[in-house]
């Protein structure tokens, strides 16, 4: 038997139905449409009601659910899940726990795996390592973060940034020369510039850490700005050279949607012309985990079989990298149906 690699073979993905716009945005802090739209990117963000659902789980089993009646494959037959997530519905049990128990999965087991924005990425390693050992031969790795039930609405400089959503991918073994090809992760620390400090086991809630408002994302932009375009240009480039892939090989580089300056810096720093870089930050805002495989549900009509794709992100930790994939099938076959 010759290597087994692991493919993407189907895509399914939500967002909540209420849509929070910069007008919106602009009563809620001391912002404006045009100051948003020039930093940032985002012109919409949809945004998780109670009436609607709760947790992430909500959302990556609607995911989940669409991506089944996509690809009309027996549920039964899905080995294991990864779900990517910096909002777990709880500590414990895992999203995924909740995801397949929702979907009613009886030959599948499942955990979380939390790598901040570059979850989804970390994921898809993780995911197409599991196939690799030839004990798993159809997973579904899931990526979506429910952002705004930790977003501090009171500040200005990180609440227009965030929205929530999920999306998932399958992923099957195959033993032709598709799928997942190569990867280049690194992850170091630093806690200043990107958390949330209370909530945790070095800092548990309480009365005090909720009056002081510690459960909130916190962010030095500035600083985690620069970081992100350096890292994410370079593992790109890295991943490219070590590929031997020029920009003419690139069908599609597919950035965590973080603010539209960061996407357009990595593009230009490695000259790839933007109509190459998938993004959607402008309606979707920065889902955090979710970002990746969003990117891949709304531009998979346009992917073709055999397309060079890479995947890029960068997040708290810092984690960041990037992942080559030689894409798999023509993602028209699900729209012509
Ligand atoms: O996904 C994980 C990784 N995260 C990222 O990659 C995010 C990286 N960082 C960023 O995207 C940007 O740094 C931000 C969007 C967070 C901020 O943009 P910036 O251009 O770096 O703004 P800044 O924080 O330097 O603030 C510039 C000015 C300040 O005013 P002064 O001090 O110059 O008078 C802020 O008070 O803009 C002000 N400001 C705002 N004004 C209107 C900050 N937020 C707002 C706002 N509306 N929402």
């Amino acid at each position: 038997m010759g290597k087994i690699n692991a493919v993407i073979t189907g895509i399914g993905g939500f967002v909540p139905s209420y849509i929070l716009d910069n007008e919106e945005m602009s009563r809620i802090v001391d912002t404006t449409d045009e100051w948003i739209m020039k930093r940032i990117g985002v012109k919409t963000r949809h945004i998780l009601k109670p009436e609607e659902g709760n947790g992430t789980s909500f959302m990556m089993t609607k995911a989940v659910e669409e991506l089944l009646q996509k690809t009309q494959i027996d549920p039964q037959t899905i080995e294991a899940m990864v779900c990517a997530t910096t909002t777990p519905d709880y500590h414990f049990p895992s999203t995924a726990s909740l995801v397949i128990g929702n979907l009613g999965l009886q030959n599948c087991y499942g955990f979380d795996m939390e790598a901040a924005c570059a979850g989804f990425l970390y994921a898809m390693e993780v995911g197409a390592g599991l196939i690799a050992t030839g004990r798993v031969k159809r997973i579904v790795v899931c990526g979506g973060d429910f952002m705004s039930s930790m977003t501090n609405y009171e500040d200005r400089t990180t609440c227009p940034i965030f929205g929530d959503g999920a999306a998932c991918v399958l992923m099957e073994a195959t033993e032709e020369d598709y799928g997942l090809i190569d990867t280049y992760f690194r992850t170091d620390s630093h806690y200043d510039p990107l958390h949330m400090a209370a909530g945790g086991s070095a800092c548990p809630p309480s009365h005090e850490t909720v009056d002081k408002r510690m459960h909130f994302v916190y962010q030095e932009g500035k600083e985690v700005f620069k970081h992100a375009v350096t890292n994410m240009s370079d593992a790109v480039e890295i991943i490219a050279k070590r590929n031997n892939l020029t920009n003419d090989d690139i069908a599609w580089l597919v950035p965590h949607q973080a603010n539209i300056r960061i996407e357009t810096a990595v593009a230009k720093r490695i000259n790839l012309p933007e109509s190459k870089v998938m993004i959607n930050i402008d309606h979707f805002a920065n889902t955090s985990g979710g970002t990746l495989p969003l990117c891949l549900w709304e531009y998979e009509p346009q992917l073709k079989k055999g397309d060079n794709i890479i995947f890029t992100a960068f997040g708290g930790g810092f984690t960041w990298g990037a992942s080559y994939m030689k894409w798999g099938y023509d993602g028209d076959k699900f729209s012509k149906k």
